[in-house]
């Protein structure tokens, strides 16, 4: 659509040093879609599409032809549109290494370190670090984990990415702090006795002498066209035009402003990380777009007597360094605005956003909760604007912000620089923020404040406050500042000031986003936070005339304990007399972890598109309870490109699958039971039509009673998935005759998203032979899938295929629903013969697929004075959604497991999965047990509280001790258990720990620390025979080489790996034998889903007996020939006919439990373990910080440390988030809001404990799983919640300081809304409450 008498130009750009030109670009075409489509650089992920996880980070180079200078920086290639590429270099993670020339040192020490699992997120961490090196080739750690922070993985943990980024760093051994002089090296951690390390145990997990040296002088360089071209003056506007859109690259301000004059409405886009997110979010079009081009005037750094002037252009990144240049050279008391918004720029999104964004583009989106608006408005900041009509300057104010007419640009206008003036003596600056997460979020309330007292009398000249995060856009509280102006600073004022801080800038019960008392609360504490911080350096400037702060609330003002990151491990080493190829036992890398790193290894939708191939997008239900009156398709039809849709109507007669008791429906027919449930599927040609084509299905409606969201709801209405499931255990009712004291309570815990970096993906190939089915998928559960595909297109099971190469991480979420998106699509490619695609985005996957079921925990518990529990009468209630799915397995295994790791002598605990209008909660790693387990734990730490006693001693006290009997009546030794508590307080230091955290807490008013412990017992099995036999196949070729192949997904836990281990032990053949490719329905028929921690001990053990039967037949050809080698057997036992392929199985442990009886021997053994986690929390903003964890683990004799360590170390993190930080918001009609990273926040870099020791406990018992070893996937995720009780630790000793009275009620997640309000206080009881049913809420609580 380029404008008549204008010449579309090229696009140059150059990819890994290969040159790129497209004649017709697309100003709707982004990068990462022409990365991974048009170029088939597919190491480049899509993760959410919005910049906020960094799986599609790349290197954009541009050559400066000013300053002859290259600048390197990361991107988010989903918000680059390839028209903004003129002139650049793109380099993605191919273009730095692959496994075929030379794999890059990053590349290498990131696997090395083990710092991948599904590796799905690596070539984003590979890229970011890549940047950063580029630009700083001996970064500090601190500069690595910042490179890092816009990168989220769900897998690892973090733990080992840090360790591989270490190795960059200038000195490997230390923590590279220099904080009060002192470094790890130099003192005790945390001024207290070490990690203990055994020196009989392993605790490298690599070996740093073999990885390959940096060497900058081997990276690609810039290409000399690019740097010519940027030469050549002058160069003229580009214009490049789509089909809708036309873009406009000014390269002169002149031209600039005359494309403003012709298209005064379009935007000027530079970083795109504000229309970008818009276009793609919100469906705002644009028809044109003018995106300036290296344009001098707006990248201007001047510093004049009126303080400093930026141009609008500058990156957000290039800002952070000149002002942290100029606040190096100029006296601290001109910088306090600079030193403000450095401090905001520091935790501003990831480091990618902040190298694309603009300061123009941020200050012009005025967004609501901008970090820099409120400082800038604050900072009397003014903004150069020109237009063909000439200069002017207008103040960032208010009225700028709320974009009144008056105050704003004119459309022709442009922003050119902005100028921030210098501050004063005696005036001070101060920024604010709390988000839910430290790093990479966007701000819950922000704030800008500023004061003057004119000649240093301490009466207030001048004040400033903003805020953001509380209205439309930044908020100005400008008539309380009016009224304070002329008060003394002192606490009268501060009082004064919060009331009408309060009052101007209010926010209804109902104000989007929620949290409402939580932000009103910040409001004041962060004035608070100013009066004590201005307070304190006036102090300092006059320490005659202001008084000091006492040392107590001191503490107000620092920041959060930040040391840096310190992790030890512990394992034992493998048998010393094992033979030495014999991988068993050893920390060996990844199968793949080289190919994640360099891009190499293949996720579903890295597949190359089929000839002819569709795609398939669903149109999902918008209501939670409503019958379909109508559905039209006719204008989604007749767009261009669309093949078909596909009904409930089409799918007659095969529209419903059992896996378990109740039917699952594919499409919904006449009514619809929750947001987000398949309606209907658009095939169209390409993904863009076919997603443009679903907005265009139109659906009409009508509403159905009752709507049921909330477990309270399910509750009231009776709303339950049948049958209750009860255990019990003695007589608890006549043990509560016997007790001391008898308690009741409750906690709700939310639910949890599985959050695995690949979304949900397939492609079904139809064979056009023999109805023949060909589904590539990223499944857990290839069985489930092939048979419901069968099902929906009336096959049989053989004609389907399904293969699963690998899967970008899923956690129970790759089961149930893909089987169901699959059969929808198989059908659509049945139909049309054509093969279809069909990959979820981010917002679709949250939508669609459910996660962790919500809890709700009922307890009565009588126990006596000295701690003893003897009796326990427990309700969970499970929130299932609207269809039965896992839930009631679920609550069967949260029953089993909700003893955790204590006896309960008499006990009762019933378990029902409501039926709610939410979508389908499903499997997520832990299944119930993380949900039981905390109910338990919650309800013993209030058992404590009541006996007053620590909570760790009324877990001992309670725990199982030696051999005993689960309420289920298995049989348990739990000596190891008792061992890992033990080792756990050791290790820990917890009792001295447990005196120096209270004696934190005694010194300090505003800051606190918590310690807690929590043991855990895992039980492992899958209460069924049948549901444990596994398969495996393994082939001998005539070259000795070895295929295994087993029932088995690689989703991330490195089953493949240890499968190769197993093979290469039986078969006494090195690893590099063997290879293995994937897992298909065609080599392994009937696999079981890969899940509950048991993938590697079943498969393994079917693997095993192939290669024994193998071995076996082979032996007398060996014997003969012992010096052979593996390719003289293989062609010995061929000429000999003898099989050199074996089908290896194991049939499962023998399990049952009857629920009748209350009864069974579910369970083949237990996981032991225990945690200790600190933390410190700030009690004005309820942000919290993990300071240090240590887990102490029995894992059997460890077939990988390092994966079975990475297993442990990544669940626990997944834990941290669940019990924390993840939370999911549901409107009061049953949509979920929070539909990706910028709403949903897992945790991030930041977020791991400064330090993290883990320690495996050395293998004790021989058992019958696989080399006696056991599974890890899930159990670590539980011990998260050490961290909830640290923080519940600090909260009681807040509660206790401040003498509230009453128990400490807490839900789960302990978020920083939750734990502020928490901390009652004088500002807690200074906001205002609404009535409850006053007003509607923003969200709910499911
Ligand atoms: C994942 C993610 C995380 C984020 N996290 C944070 C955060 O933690 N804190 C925070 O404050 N913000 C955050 N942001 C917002 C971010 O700061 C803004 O999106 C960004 O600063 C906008 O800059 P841009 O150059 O990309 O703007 P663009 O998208 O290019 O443009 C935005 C708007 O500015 C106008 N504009 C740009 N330049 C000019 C000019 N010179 N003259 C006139 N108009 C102009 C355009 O017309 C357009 O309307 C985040 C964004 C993302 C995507
Ligand atoms: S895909 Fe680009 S940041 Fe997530
Ligand atoms: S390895 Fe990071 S997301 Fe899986």
């Amino acid at each position: 659509m380029a404008a008549a008498g204008d010449s579309v130009a090229e696009l140059l750009f150059y990819v890994n040093g290969r040159r790129v030109i497209e004649k017709n670009a697309d100003p709707e075409t982004l990068l990462l879609p022409y990365l991974r489509k048009k170029l088939r650089f597919t190491g480049t992920k899509y993760g959410c599409g919005g910049g906020g996880c960094g799986a599609c980070t790349v290197m954009i180079s541009r050559y400066n032809p000013i300053s002859k200078r290259i600048r390197h920086y990361p991107a988010n290639a989903c918000l680059v549109p390839i028209c903004s590429l003129y002139g650049a270099a793109v380099t993605t993670v191919e273009g730095i290494g692959s496994t075929t020339t030379r794999i890059h040192p990053i590349q290498e020490r990131i696997a090395k370190c083990h710092g991948t699992q599904c590796g799905f997120c690596t070539p984003g961490m590979v890229m970011s670090i890549y940047a950063l090196l580029r630009n700083n080739p001996e970064p500090s750690l601190d500069q690595l984990t910042d490179a890092l922070g816009g990168n989220l993985c769900r897998c690892t943990g973090y733990r080992p990415i840090i360790d591989a980024c270490k190795t960059f760093c200038k000195t490997t051994d230390c923590c590279q702090s220099k904080e009060n002089g002192v470094c790890c090296l130099d003192q005790e951690i945390n001024g207290l006795p070490g990690f203990d390390e055994d020196s009989k145990a392993n605790s490298k997990l690599f070996s740093e002498e073999e990885f390959l040296p940096l060497d900058p002088t081997q990276e690609l360089i810039f290409p000399p066209e690019l740097m010519i071209i940027a030469e050549k003056q002058p160069q003229r506007t580009r214009l490049f035009g789509g089909e809708r859109m036309t873009w406009i690259s000014p390269v002169t301000l002149k031209e600039l402003l005359e494309a403003k004059v012709k298209y005064p409405q379009a935007p000027v886009v530079m970083g795109n990380t504000s229309v970008g997110p818009e276009v793609k979010f919100k469906d705002v079009f644009h028809p044109v777009i003018i995106s300036p081009d290296r344009i001098e005037e707006l990248c201007v750094i001047k510093q004049t007597c009126d303080g400093l002037t930026l141009g609008a252009g500058l990156s957000l990144a290039q800002v952070k360094d000149v002002l942290a240049d100029v606040i190096q050279n100029l006296p601290e008391e001109k910088t306090q605005t600079y030193q403000a918004l450095l401090k905001q720029l520091r935790t501003l999104a990831g480091a990618q956003i902040r190298n694309m964004a603009s300061l123009g583009g941020h200050i012009m989106s005025r967004h609501l909760d901008s970090d820099l608006n409120p400082l800038l408005a604050v900072g009397n900041c003014t903004l150069s604007l020109l237009s063909k009509e000439g200069k002017r300057q207008i103040p960032l104010s208010e009225q700028f912000l709320r974009k009144c007419s008056h105050a704003d640009l004119k459309p022709e206008e442009i922003l050119i620089s902005v100028n921030i003036p210098y501050s004063r003596k005696w005036e001070f600056v101060t920024a604010f923020r709390q988000a839910q997460r430290q790093q990479n979020a966007l701000a819950i309330v922000n704030s800008g404040m500023r004061v003057y007292f004119g000649e240093g009398d301490g009466i207030i000249s001048e004040l400033s406050i903003s805020y953001g995060g509380i209205g439309l856009t930044t908020i100005c509280a400008k008539n309380s500042c009016q009224k304070l102006v002329g008060r003394p600073w002192d606490e009268e004022m501060l009082y004064a000031a919060c009331r009408l801080v309060l009052d101007e800038v209010s926010l209804p019960g109902s104000a989007p986003g929620g949290k409402v008392e939580f932000k009103r609360t910040l409001i004041i504490s962060f004035l608070f936070k100013f009066y004590l911080e201005v307070s304190q350096m006036l102090k300092r400037m006059d320490p005659v005339h202001y008084p000091s702060l006492a040392d107590k609330y001191e503490s107000a003002l620092e920041d959060l304990h930040s040391r840096h990151h310190w992790s030890i491990l512990k394992y034992q080493s493998a048998d010393p007399r094992q033979l030495s190829q014999d991988p068993v036992g050893h920390p060996i890398m990844h199968l793949s972890g080289i190919k994640h790193a360099t891009g190499e290894a293949i996720y579903c939708d890295d597949m190359p598109a089929v000839d002819q191939e569709l795609f398939l997008t669903f149109v999902t239900s918008s209501r939670a309870h409503a019958k379909i009156m109508c559905i039209d398709l006719s204008e989604a039809l007749s767009l261009p490109g669309v093949v078909d849709i596909v009904t409930a109507e089409h799918l007659h007669g095969v529209n419903t699958f059992c896996l378990f008791n109740e039917p699952e429906k594919l499409l919904a027919t006449d009514k619809v039971c929750c947001v987000g449930q398949l309606v209907c599927a658009v095939i169209a040609d390409s993904e863009v039509q076919a997603k443009r084509a679903a907005k265009r299905v139109k659906i009409v409606y009508k509403d159905l009673e009752p709507l049921i969201l909330t477990i309270e709801e399910a509750i009231q209405h009776n709303s339950f998935f049948e049958p209750e499931r009860k255990l019990e255990y003695g007589n608890v009712d006549e043990a509560f005759k016997a007790v001391d004291q008898i308690l009741e309570g409750e906690i709700h815990m939310g639910g949890q998203e599985h959050f695995y970096m690949e979304t949900q993906s397939m492609l079904v190939v139809p064979k056009g032979e023999d109805q023949e089915m060909d589904v590539y998928v990223s499944t857990q559960f290839p069985k489930y899938t092939q048979d419901i595909v069968a099902s929906v297109l009336k096959i049989p099971a053989n004609k389907v295929m399904c293969y699963v190469r690998r899967v970008g991480g899923a956690f129970g979420g790759k089961a149930v629903k893909t089987g169901i998106i699959a059969a929808i699509t198989a059908f659509a490619a049945n139909k049309l013969g054509r093969a279809v695609r069909c990959i979820l985005e981010r917002g679709e996957d949250m939508l669609i697929i459910g996660g962790r079921h919500p809890y709700l925990g009922k307890y009565k518990v009588g126990f006596m004075n000295d701690g003893r529990i003897l009796a326990l009468d427990m309700m969970h209630y499970s929130n299932g959604g609207a269809s039965l799915d896992e839930s009631l397995l679920v609550i069967e295994m949260g029953l089993l497991k909700m003893d955790n790791a204590y006896k309960f002598p008499n006990l009762c605990c019933r378990a029902r999965a409501c039926r709610t209008n939410l979508p389908s909660n499903t499997a997520l790693r832990g299944f119930g047990f993380p949900q039981a387990g905390l109910i338990t734990e919650y309800c013993i730490t209030e058992v404590a509280a009541k006996c007053g006693l620590s909570p760790e001693k009324v877990r001992m006290i309670n725990m199982y001790k030696e051999v005993d009997q689960t309420p289920y009546k298995q049989e348990i030794d739990a000596k190891n258990l008792m061992q890992c508590w033990r080792e756990c307080m050791a290790m820990s230091s917890y009792s001295l720990r447990k005196v120096a955290v209270e004696k934190f807490n005694a010194e300090n008013y505003w800051k606190k620390k918590g310690l807690a412990m929590v043991p855990l017992k895992y039980p492992v099995g899958l209460c069924s025979l049948a549901a444990g036999q596994a398969a495996a196949l393994v082939h001998i070729y005539l070259d000795g080489s070895v295929l295994v192949t087993h029932g088995g997904i690689e989703m991330g836990q490195g089953v493949h790996t240890k499968m190769i281990q197993v093979a290469s032990r039986e078969l006494k053949m090195p690893m590099s034998n063997v290879h293995l490719r994937g897992t298909s329905t065609e080599t392994v028929p009937n696999a079981n889903v890969s899940g509950g921690s048991v993938v590697a001990d079943l498969n393994g053990l079917a693997v095993k007996d192939a290669c024994q039967t193998l071995l076996k037949r082979l032996e007398p050809i060996i014997s003969k020939n012992p010096q052979g080698t593996w390719k003289d057997w293989a062609q010995t036992a061929f000429d000999e006919s003898i099989s050199l392929s074996a089908t290896g199985y194991f049939r499962g442990y023998e399990s049952d439990m009857d629920w009748e009886k209350g009864k069974g021997h579910p369970f083949e053994y237990f996981v032991y373990g225990a945690a200790c986690s600190e933390v410190e929390l700030d009690c004005l903003t309820g942000d919290h910080k993990n300071i240090r964890t240590d887990i102490v683990m029995d894992v059997g004799f460890s077939i990988n440390p390092a994966l079975d360590i990475g297993q442990i170390e990544g669940a626990f993190i997944q834990g941290v988030g669940l019990y924390t930080l993840e939370e999911l918001n549901y409107s009061p009609c049953g949509v979920l809001y929070t539909r990706g990273p910028n709403q949903y926040k897992i945790p991030a870099i930041c977020d791991i404990p400064t330090e993290l020791h883990i320690s495996l406990l050395p293998p004790s018992q021989k058992s019958n799983t696989l080399y006696s070893s056991k599974g890890l996937g899930e159990s670590g995720l539980f011990l998260g919640c050490s961290v909830f009780f640290a923080i519940h630790d600090a909260l009681s000793a807040v509660r206790q300081e401040r003498g509230l009275s009453g128990p400490l009620k807490l839900s789960s997640p302990l978020t920083p809304e939750k734990i502020r309000m928490a901390c009652e206080d004088k500002f807690t009881k200074m906001i205002p409450r609404d009535e409850p049913g006053s007003y509607v809420p923003w969200n709910i609580l499911v």
